[in-house]
């Protein structure tokens, strides 16, 4: 077993700007399981099956082939055999995965691909369930928080940068049917550990969180 560092969080909490500059430094790999939630959603996108449909769904599931990469530290997500990183951070595929996540059969197709990855290596590993469910045991485990209106913001400016045309209120509004789909699930909702260390980074600079989760990690010796 790997040395572990968990950050769970909602959408736009900045959990993978934080865990990619934390790897870095400590030389870990990042997993960003957000990623392979993402890849389901575009095989079902692509393949047309109804996301609402959880029946459809579990029923195409074992033609759906995720398997992680790691080039230089840097993830890539493979999907039947094609690097698909580049494809999955549109909103649509980030609304469809939140739904799609809440499906056990998703979950379970996933989640022995998360844990052999902190097995084989030394991980900063962020999502909604690393800390209650994939990585219990983990010796830092971070709930990474942001208010709603922050978040939304932060989004806005990172789809504005890719000149993607959007909307500040929508995108306001798809993070707030996002959290509340994410955390009411039936199936590892998102909730704090309750060994982990809430962090609101709302008022914080990323360099200020990262310092924060240094010191936290030399705390635990990591
Ligand atoms: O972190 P993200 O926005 O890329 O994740 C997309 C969706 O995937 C998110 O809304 C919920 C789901 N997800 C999950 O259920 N469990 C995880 N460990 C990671 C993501």
């Amino acid at each position: 077993m790997g040395k572990q560092i968990a950050i769970d969080g909602p959408a736009g909490a900045g959990k993978s700007t934080i865990a990619k500059l934390l790897s870095k430094e400590k030389g870990f790999i990042y997993v960003d399981t957000g990623a392979m939630y993402r890849a389901i959603a575009l095989f079902l996108l692509e393949k047309g099956v109804d996301v609402d449909d959880e029946e459809a769904v579990k029923n195409v599931l074992p033609e759906a082939d995720v398997r992680l990469q790691f080039i230089e530290g840097k993830q890539c997500v493979l999907l039947n055999e094609k690097d698909v990183t580049d494809c999955l951070r549109t909103e649509e595929v980030g609304n469809t995965a939140s739904k799609v996540s809440a499906y056990p059969p998703v979950r379970e197709c996933l989640a022995g691909l998360q844990r052999r990855a902190a097995e084989e290596n030394d991980v900063v590993m962020d999502g909604r369930d690393i800390g209650t469910v994939i990585l219990p045991n983990a010796p830092l485990k971070v709930f990474l928080t942001a208010s709603v209106s922050v978040r939304a913001k932060r989004r806005f400016l990172e789809l504005s940068e890719k000149g993607e045309e959007c909307d500040i209120k929508k995108i306001e509004a798809d993070i707030r049917e996002r959290d509340k789909r994410d955390m009411t699930r039936e199936t590892a909702p998102l909730v704090k550990a309750e060994d982990a260390i809430l962090l609101d980074s709302s008022d914080m600079s990323i360099d200020e969180v990262v310092s924060r989760l240094q010191e936290l990690c030399r705390e635990r010796g990591l």
